[in-house]
């Protein structure tokens, strides 16, 4: 069969991202420009800044991978877009951005969801084996997934409240670490200890997580400490945070390998960037004898080459979108 060139182009957040993904897994070029330090300014993304800087990147970050590529939009068999879920005016730029290439060299648009997105970084450069158990955790979302093949999802549980990246993000801020907290939290615990008593999550035998009442328990717990005059160490409270949190995401997955007794499990979104969780995950995968997918560190936060890679199922399927398309800021997989 020929080989697939998919353009792909990533959005939905504060990453203006573009890349050329050939037959779904080997990326041929990828640029991802990040807006964070400016967000980091304002401690968290503001849309409008959001959408109009990748107005203003857009064009570059596309000749800067075309360049990388050695390749021009006419050697790519079909253009990829992120539609949702996202931020509606950042959505907005990459979709029309698409819909101009699209139009303009004639080839077909593919419409891609964020989230399925993280979950193929894990065919870059690797295997996805079926049937298996996909944990989305990212700063929107926090979702317990089952696949029995290519674009065949069936949602097992999905957070109450917050998601486990958003938790991590506003504990980081209490604790006076710039956004993205994730990262800074997972730095400041590698110096501390667990030795905070922070409340878990009731277990209650479903595949729900909850984040909200394990944040509000820090938050609390450091506006008390300050108003009695108090010292936190705040390298064992990012520590105990973090274990709790990840403990959470084990509970769940371990109910999940014993009741379904799948074999192969992928780690998808920004959080699995985390070394402690995946180091967390992969001794609890090994104890049920399971394969841990995990994405390569620089495929796990927002990229396009997840979009190139989830675009590939639906080129061969010929499910092409029409120049009509629009985003869906709050839409989930399913
Ligand atoms: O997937 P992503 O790049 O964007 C969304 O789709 O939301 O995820 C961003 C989230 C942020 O909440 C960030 O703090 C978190 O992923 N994150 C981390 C780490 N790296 C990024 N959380 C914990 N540890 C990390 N190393
Ligand atoms: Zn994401």
């Amino acid at each position: 069969m020929k080989d697939v060139y998919i353009l792909s182009i990533e959005t939905s957040c504060d990453e203006t991202s573009i890349a050329i993904v050939k037959n779904g897994t080997q990326v041929i070029a990828l640029t991802v420009l990040t807006q964070m330090d400016t967000h980091a300014n304002f401690g968290g993304v503001v849309p409008e800044i959001a959408s109009r800087m990748h107005a203003e990147n857009i064009t570059m970050v596309l000749e800067e991978t075309l360049n990388k590529a050695k390749m021009s939009v006419n050697d790519c068999d079909a253009i990829a877009v992120t539609y949702a879920p996202g931020l509606l005016g950042s959505l907005l730029v990459g979709i029309e951005f698409a819909k101009v290439l699209s139009y303009v060299y004639n080839k077909p648009l593919i419409k891609v969801n964020h989230l399925i997105g993280h979950i193929y970084a894990n065919k870059l450069d690797n295997q996805m084996q079926f049937p298996c158990l996909a944990l989305i955790i990212s700063g929107g979302h926090t979702e317990l997934v089952k696949m029995v093949d290519d674009y065949q999802f069936e949602k097992l549980g999905e957070t109450e409240d917050d998601a486990i990246g958003e938790s991590f993000d506003k504990v980081a801020r209490v604790l006076g670490l710039k956004y993205p907290g994730g990262p800074n939290i997972e730095k400041l615990a590698q110096n501390g200890e667990n030795t905070y008593p922070l409340p878990k999550p009731v277990n209650d035998n479903t595949y729900n997580f909850s984040y909200s009442g394990l944040k509000s328990s820090v938050i609390n717990l450091v506006h008390n400490e300050i108003q009695r005059g108090n010292k936190i160490n705040k390298a064992d409270l990012a520590c105990s945070f973090q274990t709790v949190a990840v403990d959470e995401l084990k509970r769940k997955l371990e109910l999940a390998l014993k009741n379904t007794n799948i074999k192969n499990v992928i780690i998808a979104g920004g959080v699995s960037a985390n070394k402690y969780l995946r180091q967390e995950l992969k001794d609890l995968c090994k104890k049920y004898n399971a394969n841990l997918n995990l994405p390569e560190f620089k495929y796990c936060t927002d990229n396009a080459a997840m979009i190139g890679a989830a675009a590939y199922p639906l080129f061969l399927k010929g499910e092409f979108a029409d120049l009509d398309l629009n985003a869906k800021p709050t839409s989930s997989i399913f």
